[in-house]
């Protein structure tokens, strides 16, 4: 069965919850070449069957993703992961410290990975990781490979953060949503790519830059020269439909303000990303306090967020948030 049958029967998908009845029809679903959204520590993902080519493209088309950007490939160990790609002894100390957890890891396909070309985009890497929720990583047990899942979204809005974001943004294109309750950290998986010449940074993520330079040394940054790259790092993305004003010491009449730490004096702060400017509250409160604001309000403005430690990810993901706005109109 592909996912065509299952789109063809659905209405809108049910949520369930992460009982084992319930991860056990996740699991039978996907077998079958269909999608489910899976709760992960950063944010939904929506899932196929990595193996299975259509049900990857399938993804695609439910995200209405404009080109075939590569997926993360999700495991439930290293050994998992080694039958995908080649660590070296630096990937390998990386993947033991850091998973299961936020650390995706692009790395040389080996040539026996059974991954669908479409999934990596027919690069030679491959990106892979373990997440670390007891939910998703029984489902990716019972269905016994690798589970492609790019952020459970409509192509370019906001990652969603709980099972109803999901619901409202792709409830009616896929199959099943799995509730695991609100994503802890909130932001998406660090990227980094480990090749002979060293770790870099492909995207900004849930664990700090600081914490993985403790094994790598200082990280480098995509360069067009060596051709590691995200191609998915579209400069649009994260975006509300609500304008995004940044670094902002007020708001106008109408406008939100979305606060970090203490407002400047005579702001009213529409909500607060962490009252005591915690970094990691505010990356896990990030795409839900947008989400909410952009519901009643066409600007919000953002109080500036310090660049350190895990301010670097949520920086980025408000800097491409306001790349897509209505005035830009594209
Ligand atoms: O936290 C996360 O990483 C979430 C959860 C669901 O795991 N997933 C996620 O997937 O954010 P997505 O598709 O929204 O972003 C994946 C990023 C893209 O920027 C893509 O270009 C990059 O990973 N990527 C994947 N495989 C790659 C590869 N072989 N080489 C370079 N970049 C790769
Ligand atoms: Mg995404």
């Amino acid at each position: 069965m592909n996912s065509d049958s299952h789109n063809a029967a659905r209405g809108h998908a049910p949520i369930v919850g992460v009982d084992p009845a319930s991860l056990d029809q996740a699991a039978s679903i996907l077998r079958a070449g269909g999608l489910v959204a899976i709760p992960t520590e950063t944010v939904y993902g929506l899932a196929a069957d990595a193996t299975n080519g259509v049900a990857v493209a399938s993804i695609y088309m439910a995200k209405g993703r404009p080109s075939f950007n590569p997926l993360i490939s999700h495991v439930a160990s290293l050994a998992m992961a080694e039958e995908l790609a080649h660590f070296s002894p630096l990937a390998r100390r990386l993947a033991e410290h850091f998973w299961p957890g936020p650390l995706t890891l692009v790395l040389p396909r080996k040539t026996t990975c059974p991954v669908s070309d479409l999934a990596t985009a027919g690069l030679p890497s491959i990106g892979v990781r373990v997440p670390q929720h007891i939910a998703t990583l029984e489902i990716i047990r019972r269905v016994g490979c690798p589970l492609a899942a790019p952020s459970a979204n409509p192509s370019e809005a906001l990652s969603p953060t709980t099972a109803a974001h999901v619901a409202a943004g792709l409830g009616a294109r896929i199959d099943l949503i799995v509730d695991g309750g609100a994503c802890s950290a909130g932001v998406e998986s660090t990227i980094i790519a480990v090749g002979e010449s060293g770790a870099v940074l492909l995207r900004p993520g849930a664990i700090a830059r600081a914490d993985i330079e403790l094994f790598t040394g200082p990280l480098g940054s995509p360069d067009a020269s060596d051709g590691v790259v995200a191609p998915g790092m579209m400069k649009r993305h994260y975006a509300p439909r609500a304008r995004l004003r940044l670094n902002a010491i007020d708001a106008s009449a109408g406008e939100a303000y979305l606060a970090f730490g203490a407002p400047p004096p005579g702001v009213l702060p529409s909500l607060n990303l962490s009252i005591h400017g915690d970094l990691t509250e505010a990356a896990s409160n990030l795409f839900a306090m947008l989400r909410a604001l952009d519901v009643s309000h066409d600007s919000i403005a953002v109080q500036t967020i310090p660049e350190r430690g895990l301010g670097e990810a949520i920086n980025d993901r408000l800097r491409r948030g306001t790349l897509l706005t209505r005035e830009s109109g594209v």
